[in-house]
């Protein structure tokens, strides 16, 4: 088979994602896997999606829910999202607010609309895992983004001039990462701000998991302090990602884009482009689920996915020898831990598997693939008792490689 020499260069950046691979392997019942990064399917609102879909396909409202529609989105989810980010301190209007089949499409289309070959892309050290694939395919290099970093924008600037491109975006995730957990506090997004004024890139801000909040104070997005700056969404930098995935259900792909009006223009182009407009019928589904359970919903997973979280910090307490250490997020669906230097996550899992518990190795979430010796729990997706049994099984298996 010839085909695939034809592939374009940008073919070879595209990898099988060693969290899906892993996926497939973990349908054994007696595993208990932290590998996956899902929602519990018990707690989808499906009696909700079921009237909200029956009422879409009535004969009065057929005629649009199964009908191609705009390119923007759906106006009535559009406009429940312009109140939703105003609840956030960030004010828009409809015109600011582009729908996407979930905000992946949108990290997608970033990537299409700012990535030259060889642009810069400053990415979390580790970060989410998708937005490296989404971004691969545009062939950027990327470079580290750390709200700590003591190199000068200055420096970074040159450094990603010197390797052929500029610095185009950084991307980042600052309520309860994928994959860390870690929230970042309001100087902290206030110091990305400015790094990013002086570099004069964009921020994406990828909110997945921000109304997921079990324990702390929320802490504003970052569009929402830098609007406190310019007071007017139009003159931001910072292009807001929200998704229904990770409170309502991932299966419809639903999601959005808040920012400046000729981004969202010059998305909506990529968006026709792409695959025209998110199906109507999903978008219809989840604004009326929207506007009857989202609050409701959202507080139900809080109590749920909160009580998960604190057995497994308990547990990991418990049960991890001296040595290791883990972060203690205050919402989300991860808790990352890091091994001392030289153990490897992707070895570790091998004898974890035999001890038939599953985590994610941290190496893939690295740019670099460096810092092997980290790993990836997920908490949303078992009951505490089996987050206690599976803790204790790693915390063995970790005391067994030592
Ligand atoms: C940080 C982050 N961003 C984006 C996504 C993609 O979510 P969706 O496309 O379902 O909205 C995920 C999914 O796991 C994620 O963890």
């Amino acid at each position: 088979m010839r085909l695939p020499q034809l592939f374009a260069h940008r073919a070879e950046r595209m990898k099988a994602s060693e969290i899906r691979e892993l996926l497939k392997l973990l349908d054994q019942p007696d595993i208990i896997s932290f590998a996956g990064g899902i929602p519990d399917p018990a707690y989808f609102p499906r009696q909700a999606f079921a009237d909200a879909m029956v009422t879409a396909t009535s004969e009065q409202a057929a005629s649009v829910a199964l009908q191609y529609s705009t390119s923007e989105g759906y106006t009535p989810l559009r406009d429940w999202i312009v109140q939703h980010m105003a609840t956030l301190g960030v004010r828009c209007t409809r015109d600011n607010v582009l729908i996407t089949a979930g905000s992946q499409q949108a990290l997608d289309y970033l990537g299409k609309l700012f990535i030259d070959k060889d642009d810069t892309a400053l990415v979390g050290w580790p970060t989410y895992l998708g937005a490296l694939g989404a971004f691969n395919a545009y062939e950027p290099r990327y470079d580290r983004l750390d709200p700590a970093d003591n190199r000068s924008p200055e420096d970074i600037v040159a450094d990603a001039e010197a390797a052929g491109g500029r610095v185009k975006f950084a991307y980042l995730s600052p309520d309860f990462a994928n994959p860390t957990g870690v929230t970042l506090s309001v100087e902290e997004r206030r110091g990305i701000l400015s790094r990013a004024k002086a570099m004069d890139c964009a921020i994406i801000e990828d909110a997945a998991y921000q109304s997921l909040r079990y324990t702390g104070q929320s802490v504003p997005p970052i569009l929402a302090l830098e609007m406190q700056e310019t007071g007017d969404i139009d003159a931001c930098r910072t292009i807001y990602l929200g998704s229904f995935s990770k409170t309502l259900a991932p299966g419809l792909r639903v999601g959005w884009a808040v920012a400046a009006k000729p981004v969202i223009s010059q998305l909506v182009l990529t968006k026709q482009a792409a695959d025209l407009q998110t199906a109507t019928i999903n978008q219809i589904a989840v604004a009326e689920v929207a506007r009857s359970v989202f609050d409701s919903h959202v507080e139900t997973l809080r109590e749920v996915y909160g009580a998960r979280l604190q057995a497994m910090l308990k547990s990991l307490d418990a049960h991890m020898p001296d040595g290791i250490s883990w972060t203690k997020p205050e919402g989300g669906m991860f808790v990352w831990v890091t091994l001392p230097k030289g153990m490897d996550g992707a070895e570790l899992l091998k004898s974890a598997l035999e001890a038939r518990v599953a985590f994610v190795p941290g190496g893939a979430f690295y740019a670099d693939g460096s810092n092997a010796n980290t790993l990836r729990l997920n908490f949303s997706m078992s009951p505490a008792a089996k987050i206690e049994e599976g803790i204790a099984r790693l915390g063995e298996v970790i005391k067994g490689a030592l």
